[in-house]
């Protein structure tokens, strides 16, 4: 083979992809009872985006982006998340005059420069939403009860979110030198990255994967020691609120989340189907990002699911359950027919699926055929098979303007004029 996938990326065919855009259709149908509407960002941005949101010491952005000079030697990066890209964008419309609370969805591929494993990619998607300008705790309480929804809708039943609160600004501070004068006497055991976390912004010491490094961690000092009262308060609210809506949390103090733009509440859904240190979604407020960014200051929340982490570990298929039509011609005789045949049914009810044997093999091989799809769900539709209704169209049938229809799994046969299938939506 001499073209291969660039590694860490790869390509998804149906029925792959099907479950993909039927996850993606169930977001769209939860996110919008919401309220929420579609966003869609360019995947390129400037470089300086991402340095100034994510941070310039997080892992992100120190070595996981693609980054590189365009042809006039303006440094762009393909996103490697998509909240600085909804934020730049809504900054850039106009955001100080538009109506509040504003509600958003996206999604879409990211990418970043990671040791790519099961669950990990270099180009991976994301399904998020953000939620701007709503500063209570209220608003962290809606979006975790929209992401339950979506959850449960893809049949999740036993996850949790693991919850934390962060200081901002000058707890911020106080709490990272915290952690560094915790840290610093046993220095010469780290490595150098987590060297150089240490020197740089200790609170991404957090984020090592390093066994030794989280054994020093261990009795470190944590978020919740460093909180303002009104952080404090918000965090006990948002509990109680949680409570009542029965979603179920766990607390962790150590919680900090592996993006530098985070305030107050962060959050992350772990599933057992992944390795430890794999989140599936993860997500926080933001509440000094759009100031920092040049817009007005405004407080915000959101979330980003990995949609492929989310697939590999989710209980059942996303795609509904329907029938399709298989028409197959006796021979190459009744191929016309056949076409016409299909766009009698296609015609009759606009939602029908109906697919067409054009190799004119024969009943054989298309009944083998028909049968194999519904066996293994193998087909490239939009939805798993739950009926195949088979049209044999031979000589006879296209003589007399009838069609023989077989249900495979229930093996009812039935003959019907082709007249019945009306024009117009509906049956
Ligand atoms: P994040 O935690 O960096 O947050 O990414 C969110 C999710 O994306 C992760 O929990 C994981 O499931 C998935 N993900 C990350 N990297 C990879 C990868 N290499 N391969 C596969 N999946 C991956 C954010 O991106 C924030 N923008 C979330 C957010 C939105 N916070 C506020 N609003």
């Amino acid at each position: 083979m001499k073209y291969r996938a660039v590694k860490g990326t790869r390509d998804l065919l149906p029925p792959e992809s099907e479950r993909f855009a039927a996850a993606e259709g169930i977001a769209r149908e939860v996110f919008s009872s919401y309220g929420y509407g579609e966003v869609r960002t360019p995947v390129l941005e400037a470089t300086e985006l991402f340095a100034r949101s994510v941070g310039e010491t997080t892992d992100i952005v120190h070595k996981e982006m693609y980054t590189f000079p365009d042809r006039k030697g303006r440094s762009l990066t393909m996103r490697p998340e998509n909240t600085a890209g909804v934020v730049r964008a809504l900054i850039e419309k106009g955001l100080q005059d538009m109506p509040r609370p504003i509600r958003l969805w996206y999604c879409g591929e990211q990418f970043r420069y990671e040791q790519p494993q099961k669950g990990r990619y270099r180009e991976f998607r994301q399904i998020g939403a953000e939620l701007l300008g709503i500063p209570g705790p209220e608003a962290d309480a809606e979006l975790l009860l929209m992401l339950f929804d979506f959850l449960r809708r893809l049949g999740f039943a036993d996850l949790s979110v693991t919850l934390n609160c962060v200081p901002s600004r000058d707890g911020r501070q106080r709490f990272a030198e915290a952690v560094r004068a915790h840290v610093s006497p046993q220095a010469d055991r780290l490595g150098t990255d987590d060297r150089r976390r240490l020197e740089e912004n200790p609170l991404r010491l957090f984020d090592s994967k390093d066994a030794q490094t989280r054994g020093i961690l261990e009795g470190a000092p944590t978020s919740p020691e460093f909180l303002d009262d009104s952080a404090r308060a918000h965090y006990e609210r948002l509990k109680q609120l949680l409570s009542i809506m029965k979603i179920p949390f766990t607390e962790n103090p150590s919680l900090v989340r592996g993006l530098d733009y985070y305030t107050v509440t962060v959050f992350e859904v772990v599933s057992r189907g992944l390795g430890a240190q794999d989140a599936v979604l993860g997500g926080g407020r933001y509440d000094n990002l759009i100031g920092d960014l040049g817009g007005p200051d405004m407080p915000a929340i959101g979330f980003a699911i990995g949609e492929d982490r989310l697939l590999d570990v989710a209980p059942a298929d996303p795609r509904p359950l329907r029938e399709v039509f298989f028409v197959v011609p006796f021979s190459k005789e009744q191929l016309a027919y056949a076409l016409e045949v299909a766009r009698r049914i296609r015609r009759h009810d606009p939602a029908a699926v109906v697919d067409t044997d054009l190799s004119g093999r024969g009943f054989k091989k298309g009944f083998a055929r028909a049968a194999q799809v519904l066996e293994d769900s193998s087909g490239p539709y939009p939805f798993r098979v739950s009926e195949v209704r088979v049209i044999s169209l031979g000589p006879e049938e296209e003589a007399r303007g009838t069609l023989k229809i077989k249900a495979l799994s229930t093996r009812v046969e039935e003959s019907v004029n082709l007249s019945s299938f009306e024009r117009g939506p509906g049956r």
